[in-house]
């Protein structure tokens, strides 16, 4: 019998050998020497000396992704921010590169705020959201003056208003609303349909009792309304379908309450490029659809042009990362499969065993060869799930070459865990031939230091 984590059948056709990968690797990435080099670091070097499982993370490419949300977005209308969702990758030096790059900060949590305020970013360029924040998340989120929080529940806004009053503040919020538009993607990562745990829904007039609700309360300021309707998402017709229920939403708020919508989120989402045959849209395109859409739909329905804001988070850092493993043994079981082990798996990636994501792989020190061979890619942990790429087409592998894996920036890192108490690995920012860590690797004694029996 198969490996029941393997049953599902993987199209046979044989990938080219030769393909190119460099559309899914960062954008400094070169081959020199046959090593993979990025940021002008030599990547197996940089395995060697740092130790693996590694996170290599290209600094000009996330830059350069911030630099194009505003640009294109920009270039459509004046007042758009771009408020970086912090979970896909989260870290000091991170949050500075995106204040830096006149970006905002968008954090899920009170973890994610503090480490945003730890890392010097103004409170006024910082943005909360949840559906379940707790009464100590509000309170530090109005201590420190955010920006906005958005408001997920009538619940949460009758705290915000007791938690802001008790401070004699006044706190903006935006209403997270669910347009009823579900996008072409992964069922764990859609959230713009009605039935969802996220935000107010508009049938039955819950929308609307929201916005009554946020102009009654006294602590609470009316900014505007939020959405997100899903991640990874390829086709932009969803931005255009639920920007059209927004706007419409908007002109019944000001028809009913007549209160002006002065801010409108729209969420993130834009899907990026795991596999050749991915085909995500540019920012480019996607910054004309989101402004274009809001300024049409606006001019349809008589309504000044808000503030936008854009909140994209594994657009910005998916394809600047790498993650750096050292391959150990390899099994070959004859006539089904070869199982090469790396020394890393599920708890720096949990993508594949949660998603069924796939990804692509190659040797880093093999880099200019042809990758001939088909293996599957297997974790150190004790699941038999714990498989990082499965049918990864490589180079011809043996114990103690570095392997690769490519656009895992994302959603990896800030989903690692220290299952089966593996330490987790550090992060590392490489720019112009120089490497800085920043998030150093975990040790047995960070395993302890809240072990305190
Ligand atoms: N805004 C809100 C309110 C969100 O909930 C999210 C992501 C984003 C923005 C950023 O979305 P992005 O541009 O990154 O798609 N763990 C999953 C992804 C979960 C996304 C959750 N929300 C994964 O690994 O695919």
């Amino acid at each position: 019998m198969t490996n029941p984590a393997l049953e599902e059948p993987i199209p046979a056709e044989p990938a080219d050998p030769n393909a190119d990968l460099s559309s899914l690797l960062p954008l400094t990435a070169r081959i020199e020497g046959g090593h993979l080099h990025v940021g002008g670091v030599d990547m197996v070097e940089l395995a060697r000396t740092h130790g693996t499982a590694l996170y290599a993370m290209d600094e000009d490419h996330i830059r350069h992704q911030l630099r194009d949300f505003r640009r294109w977005t920009s270039y459509h209308w004046p007042e758009v921010e771009t408020v970086y969702a912090a979970k896909a990758f989260m870290c000091k030096a991170m949050c500075r590169v995106v204040h830096e790059e006149g970006c905002m900060v968008l954090c899920a949590s009170g973890g994610e705020l503090a480490i945003a305020l730890a890392a010097g970013v103004p409170a006024s360029r910082i943005q909360v959201h949840g559906n379940n924040k707790t009464m100590e998340e509000l309170s530090e989120a109005i201590e420190a003056g955010v920006d906005r929080i958005i408001a997920d529940s009538l619940l949460e806004l009758r705290r915000i208003s007791e938690v802001a009053t008790a401070r004699g503040l006044v706190q903006p919020v935006l209403l997270r609303i669910t347009p009823g538009v579900k996008p072409a993607t992964h069922g764990y990562i859609q959230t713009g349909q009605e039935d969802s745990k996220f935000g107010f829904g508009l049938n039955h007039g819950l929308a609307m009792e929201a916005v009554r609700t946020a102009v009654a309360l006294p602590g609470v300021r009316f900014a505007g309304l939020h959405m997100h309707i899903g991640s990874q998402i390829f086709a932009l017709q969803s931005y255009s379908k639920a920007i059209e229920v927004m706007v419409d939403f908007m002109r019944q708020v000001s028809e009913e309450t007549g209160e002006a919508v002065r801010d409108l989120d729209v969420g993130g989402g834009i899907g990026i490029k795991y596999g050749l045959d991915d085909e995500p849209s540019t920012i480019e395109q996607y910054g004309k659809v989101v402004v274009d859409g809001i300024k049409e739909e606006c001019e349809r329905n008589g309504l000044p042009v808000p503030r936008i804001l854009i909140e994209p988070g594994r657009s910005v850092v998916a394809n600047a990362g790498i993650t750096l493993y050292t391959v150990g043994t390899i099994k070959e079981v004859p006539g089904i499969r070869t199982y090469v082990a790396i020394d890393g798996g599920m708890t720096d990636n949990i993508r594949p065993a949660l998603y069924g994501a796939r990804y692509e792989c190659f040797v880093a020190n093999k880099a200019d060869q042809p990758r001939t061979e088909v293996v599957t890619v297997a974790g150190k942990h004790c699941e038999t799930g714990d498989l990082i790429a499965r049918d990864a087409q490589i180079q011809p592998v043996e114990t103690g070459d570095v392997l690769a894996v490519c656009a895992t920036g994302a959603y990896c890192q800030s989903m690692s865990s220290n299952y089966n108490k593996q330490v987790r690995p550090g992060v590392v920012f490489v720019k112009d031939g120089a490497a800085r860590v920043v998030v150093r690797r975990e040790t047995y004694d960070d395993l302890l230091r809240c072990d305190v029996g």
